[in-house]
């Protein structure tokens, strides 16, 4: 989700009026999801590395965030959405920490939409982490590292029982994956949109659905 600062800047308001302006296209991308039939989306809200921007913007961000989760979740839980926060967790305080237990807790039966938040998510740090739980799983005799295969290793990576993406898009104009999936995304058709994230609406994501539909997927394997 891309493009909040220029967003703002275009516009002469503070960086915080593009984060604002990007929860409405939130709606607007969990309406749409809903509307189309996709059952897993995962949403790329704040990165590892968003922590090294100001103080005042990380708050910002963290109090937008903590805003949707407390005056949402109700209607998100009406509508089926089931609720997920996936990265490191514990880098939030006790009180986030808190609220993203609650929204889990509430929606985890909801089988419409399952809706990922990646907060404070980077995906070498996923791959990191993954790997420091399988060692200890293996220095405990949990996992034999002569059997383990990518799947196994996949269910020590913070995305374990979700599948891997088909699509994966960026907003704003850019062409980078920014640390978003790494693992998982080996395989998933990319989509780059010159649209800037608070002006993201159903079209952009039927567009979206549309180049994809057009991709020919083949894992590798030869054109058939
Ligand atoms: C990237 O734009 C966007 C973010 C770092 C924050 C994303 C957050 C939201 C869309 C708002 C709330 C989210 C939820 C789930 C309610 P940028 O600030 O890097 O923009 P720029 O590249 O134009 O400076």
């Amino acid at each position: 989700m891309d493009g909040n600062g220029r967003w703002a800047q275009a516009r002469r308001l503070p960086r915080v009026a593009g984060h604002r302006a990007g929860a409405g296209a939130v709606r607007r991308c969990i309406q749409a999801a809903i509307g189309s039939g996709v059952e897993w989306l995962t949403l790329y809200a704040f990165s590892s590395e968003n922590w090294r921007r100001p103080v005042q913007e990380v708050g910002e961000l963290t109090g937008l965030l903590r805003h949707y989760l407390r005056h949402e979740l109700a209607e998100l839980h009406r509508e089926g959405v089931c609720l997920r926060v996936i990265g490191e967790r514990e880098r939030f305080d006790a009180e986030m920490r808190a609220e993203f237990e609650r929204a889990e807790r509430l929606t985890a039966g909801n089988t419409r939409l399952k809706l990922m938040i990646a907060l404070s998510y980077g995906g070498r740090s996923d791959i990191l982490r993954a790997s420091l739980r399988l060692a200890e799983a293996v220095r405990v005799g949990a996992v034999d590292p002569e059997r383990l295969d990518e799947a196994g290793f996949a269910r020590f990576l913070s995305t374990d029982g979700i599948p891997d993406p088909d699509l994966m898009v960026r907003t704003s104009g850019e062409f980078r994956l920014s640390n978003f999936l790494l693992w998982q995304s080996a395989y998933a058709e990319l989509v780059f949109l010159d649209v800037l994230w608070p002006d993201f609406g159903a079209t952009h994501f039927a567009d979206a659905l549309d180049r994809y539909a057009r991709r020919d997927r083949r894992f590798g394997a030869r054109p058939g």
